[in-house]
This record gives C-alpha cells, structure tokens and sequence, in this order.
C-alpha cells in the first residue's frame, strides 16, 4: 500500500519512520516532508496548508491511506476533500476539526456533556470584553478563538496586563480572525499532562502517556513555544488518575462525539490539568503532538498503518495495541538561535553521522542548500531520541546525541526529563 503523508516537522518524521515498519506499507509519498524524512519516503514539494495542491497530490497518487499532520489542513477540510476522492484518510473532517479550530466550539462540547474543564465566558466585542475584566479573577486567561499556532493564549496576571491583551487580540488583532471572537477562562492551578487517543465511531483508547515542555528555557521560563521536549511515559500518571481521566473525561467524550453526530476518526490530543479537584481539559487538539509523537510512537509494538486503517473502519475497539512497556524515551528539541521569535534558517548542520546507532534523530526544519549539506529551515529544527530500560538512561542517550550535533545558533533546553519536585508544569 502507498501512504500519503502530509506536514514535514519532526511529528511527521516519526510518523513516517513508524508506518515504513509496517508490513502494509509499501511507499510513502510525503508533502512537503524535509531533509530526514526524504531519507525515508519520496518528498513532494507542495505545502501543508495548500489544500488544492494536496487533493490533486491524493488525486494523482491514489494512496491506500492519508494521514495529516498538522492542525491547519485539517481545520480546512482537507480530510473532506480527499474523502470525496474515494480515498480513505486518518484525521478528523472539517466538522470534528473545530474541537482544535474553534475554543469556543470546544468549550460549549464541554459544557454540554458534563466534562471538566475551567468555567468560561466569551467575547465578540472588544467593549464587552473590557467590561469583564477579572471576571474570573486575576490572573486572567484569554484565548482567541480561531488558531493560532499555540500563541494565541494570553495569561494576565493583573488588571493592565488584561486591558493589553484585550487590545492585542482585538483591537490590534494580532491573530487576525482567530481572534474576532475571545474566550475568557478561570485560571485552573495545577500540573499539565498531554493524552493522546486514538479514537473512532466506537472507541477511544489513549495512547502511551507522554510529558511536553513548552517553555523555551530550563526551569520552566520564557515563552511558550510548540515544545521543546518530551518523554515517555510520564512520571505523573499513575494507575488511579488513568481511571480517573477514562471515567471523567474519556467516555463522556466519545458519547458526546456520538450524540453530537460528530464523526471523530483520527488523534484526539488532550490537554489536561491535573488540579486538586481532580483532572480537567485545558484543550484539544485533533491530530498527533508534536513533539509527543517523537517519544511516544518508538514505544508503540503494534503496526501502525493497522491501527489506523481499524479506525477507519470502525474497528479500533477489537483492536489489541502494545507498548514496549519496559523502554524509556526522552527527546530533546534542538532549535535555530532566536526561537519561538525570528529565527536564523540555512546554517549547515554537522555531526548527524556521529550520533550513536540507538540514538534516533527525527528532523523537523531541515532542508538542503546547494551543496546538498542539511541545514536549518526551521524553529524546531531536530529531535534527538534517546532510549533506555530506565528514565535516566534514555535521557542520558538522548543528550549524548545531541552533543554530537551542532549548527550555529542552536538552542535546546538542558532539563528535559528532569521531573521537578512538584512536577514540570506546577504552575504553583
Ligand atoms: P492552550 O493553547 O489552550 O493549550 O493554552 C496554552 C497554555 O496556556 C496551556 O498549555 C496552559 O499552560 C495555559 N492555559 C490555558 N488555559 C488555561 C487555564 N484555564 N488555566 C491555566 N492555564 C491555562
Ligand atoms: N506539543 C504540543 C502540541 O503539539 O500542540
């Protein structure tokens, strides 16, 4: 079988390594890929968010499957499109792709079916919104609506920092349409923790749990960016809170996605907030993480192309899944000088060659320059995988790695693994 993959970050890498595994698959085609995952599959230069080129890409290649990456094709219709082909594709439909693209849509599916989340109110007007202010208290959190590559989410801590943000996202819309409409939140205090599900008309079953650290600096400091690490499992899920999220927050998910008529077959990423009150969902997102995926799918034993095409048929509840329980991962982001701002893009990368045979490198911004060197082309430009019978030893591997590695500018947090007392994302 052909796979038709689209996106070209690190997700994508592993999503592409994983499936040439498969004893299904046969080639995968790739839009647009990047300097790693052309190792792997034939790259075809057209752009994740173009969605015409993409439906005339399914159209020309006829793949046995499509799977789509990254959230703003997916926001678009590009499932839809390729659907209408006859194609079969891994990813939610437009409708269900509002659960990521719209806040205000996720709040409201929330709401209705009784799942926990941080109480809400929302904004069209810019006058209403300021009206409001410390509706919930201080510190305030406000959200534009629409996507936003994960920047969209302010945090005021008191009044004035409130009023800025109000006019950032709406009066100088910073975001564009994302932000025409403003949800406003209670602050939820608590440890955040990433679940990712596979899901389909009759079940949802989460996938090895996994911790992201979205910060850019050490110790949890800086700017959010789209993460500049992970590792597998987390240390701060424990058997009861897995009980927990299933009863809480998984069930009425899947029998909300039913009574909705919402037709959810792909990755159902969610956000949560381990609180004292018990777990709560700060979001969902409708397709792998990234980097999450990078530490998660080296421990997944099962095929795959398998799971995913039992999704599509509806079949994923009598379908076994297996992790290698007894392996470690831990991924270290390696990103260009000036991330998650401007960054540097072309520097030559050296040392790829060097890095130890188990260390796996996913590349996410890589590409070629004229010489036919790998080079930055990317924020997130590398992620180093290191495995191990224990933590410890897969985050030692995976900075081993990345010692071997360098290009000028590079950035990459120092603590990844490192489970703080109280734990990585406390907000305490
Ligand atoms: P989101 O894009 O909705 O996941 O928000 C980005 C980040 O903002 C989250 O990962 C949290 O760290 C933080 N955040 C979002 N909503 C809340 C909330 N209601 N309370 C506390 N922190 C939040
Ligand atoms: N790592 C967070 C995300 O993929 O959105």
């Amino acid at each position: 079988m052909k796979v038709l993959i689209v996106g070209g970050g690190g997700r994508e890498h592993a999503i592409a390594w994983k499936l040439a595994q498969s004893r299904r698959v046969g080639e995968i085609v790739c839009a647009p890929g990047n300097a790693g995952i052309e190792q792997i599959a034939r790259c075809v230069p057209v752009a994740a968010e173009d969605i015409e080129g993409l439906t005339a890409l399914a159209k020309a290649e006829q793949p046995g499957l499509t799977v789509i990456g990254p959230e703003t094709p997916l926001a678009e219709g590009l499932t839809d499109a390729i659907e209408a082909l006859g194609l079969k594709v891994f990813g939610p439909d437009k409708s269900c792709a509002r659960l990521e693209a719209s806040k205000s849509f996720t709040k409201a599916f929330l709401a209705r079916h009784g799942i926990p989340t941080a109480g809400y109110r929302e904004y069209t007007d810019i006058e209403s919104l300021k009206a409001d202010i410390g509706v919930f208290g201080f510190p305030m959190v406000l959200k534009a609506d629409g996507l936003a590559a994960g920047k969209g989410v302010i945090i005021a801590e008191d009044r004035a920092a409130a009023e800025s943000a109000a006019d950032e996202l709406m009066g100088l819309r910073t975001f564009g349409a994302a932000g025409d409409k403003v949800v406003v939140e209670e602050f939820l205090r608590g440890t955040e923790a990433s679940m990712l599900c596979f899901v389909d008309g009759g079940a949802i079953v989460p996938m090895e749990s996994a911790q992201d650290y979205k910060r850019i600096y050490d110790g949890d400091k800086g700017p959010n960016t789209g993460g500049m690490g992970a590792y597998s499992p987390s240390l701060l899920f424990d058997a009861a809170m897995e009980r927990r999220v299933r009863e809480c927050i998984l069930l009425p998910t899947l029998a909300g996605f039913k009574a909705d008529g919402l037709d959810f077959k792909g990755v159902l990423f969610i956000g949560l907030m381990l609180t004292d009150e018990g777990p709560k969902v700060i979001e969902f997102n409708n397709r792998f993480g990234d980097p999450e995926t990078q530490a998660v799918l080296p421990r997944l034993k099962t095929d795959l192309a398998e799971i995913m095409l039992s999704a599509l048929e509806n079949n994923l509840s009598r379908t076994v899944i297996e992790w290698d329980g007894g392996v470690r991962t831990v991924c270290v982001v390696m990103a260009a000088g000036g991330y998650p701002g401007a960054y540097r893009k072309g520097d030559v990368i050296t040392g790829l060659r060097d890095v130890p045979a188990d260390i796996r490198v996913f590349h996410a911004g890589t590409g070629k320059n004229e010489n036919g060197d790998i080079v930055t082309a990317g924020g997130r430009v590398l992620g180093v995988l290191g495995q191990g019978r224990t933590h410890e030893e897969a985050r030692a591997r995976a900075y081993e790695g990345a010692a071997r590695i360098s290009f000028a500018g590079a950035v990459y947090r120092e603590d990844i693994g490192v489970v703080y007392s109280g734990f990585p994302h406390s907000r305490e």
